[in-house]
């Protein structure tokens, strides 16, 4: 088994996830890069970390949607580095579901990834997270709180996740820490969710910092609530005041 700690990423191939992987792997940190998709992104970055540090990092696939590759996702993690000591529910789905022309489908691809994947890792990590000393980071959306027009579905389930992170710091106490960041605008959505300048603009005018927030600045968050010992059940907004 590893001396370093285990930090266990999920959807951390690039952008939000593929930062925090990095500043953890910067800070000492062994890393599993979960991935669905984005299996060359995911391999590109394990190398760069494994190049910087041998053995410091590994890939592991699994679809979160299914309740067998969440499992064998965790079981696969613990056999390969015999320890997890911090896992971030990173990976999200997004999209919007405008009422009157949403699915039953839709419902479970929001909720599984951005609620009930969350539990399900965290319920399997709870006894190797509990022997090391070791911590939850749940990323959820200052949307949890705000409603998004026309994302019904994806603020309930941040909302059910920002739930989940207050009412676990309780019970898996402790043993275990359980905390939140709510990003703002940091990364416009993914291509296929494409918005017009307009929209962007609009959504900057909102924002008391006037701009969008770094990579960086998500990834340092992470870092402060991993190895902050006396902080649990604690949601960081990190949105340039955009909440207020
Ligand atoms: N971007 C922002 O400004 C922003 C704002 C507010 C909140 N957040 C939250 O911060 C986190 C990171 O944001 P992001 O924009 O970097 O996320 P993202 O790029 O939209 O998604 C991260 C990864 O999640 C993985 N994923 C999605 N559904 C999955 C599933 N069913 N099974 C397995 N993997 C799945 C995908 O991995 P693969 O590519 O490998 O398939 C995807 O690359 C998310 O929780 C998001 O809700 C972000």
């Amino acid at each position: 088994m590893t001396t370093a700690p285990v930090a266990l990423i999920t959807g951390a191939s690039q952008r939000l996830g593929g930062a925090i992987a990095n500043a953890l792997h910067q800070q000492g940190y062994s890393v599993i890069i979960h991935y669905r998709h984005s299996e060359n992104a995911a391999q590109t970055l394990s190398a760069q970390f494994n190049n910087h540090r041998k053995n410091s990092s590994i890939c592991l696939y699994a679809d979160l949607d299914n309740p067998t590759e969440q499992q064998e996702l965790c079981q696969q993690a613990l056999d390969d580095m015999g320890k997890v000591n911090l896992l971030v529910n990173n990976a999200s789905n997004f999209f919007a579901t405008p009422i009157g022309h949403t699915s039953a489908g839709q419902w479970d691809d929001l909720f599984n990834s951005n609620s009930k994947a969350p539990f399900f890792l965290s319920q399997a990590l709870a006894p190797t997270l509990a022997e090391h000393n070791g911590s939850i980071i749940n990323m959820i959306d200052i949307h949890a709180n705000a409603a998004l027009k026309n994302h019904t579905l994806y603020c309930m389930a941040k909302s059910a996740l920002k739930m989940m992170t207050l009412s676990l710091a309780k019970e898996l106490a402790p043993d275990i820490r359980v905390n939140g960041i709510a990003p703002g605008a940091i990364l416009w959505p993914k291509p296929e969710q494409d918005m017009t300048a307009k929209e962007k603009q609009k959504i900057l005018q909102e924002i008391p910092l006037q701009r969008l927030g770094t990579l960086e600045e998500i990834a340092n968050t992470a870092v402060f609530l991993a190895t902050s010992d006396y902080i649990t059940g604690q949601i960081i907004a990190v949105d340039g005041g955009r909440s207020l």
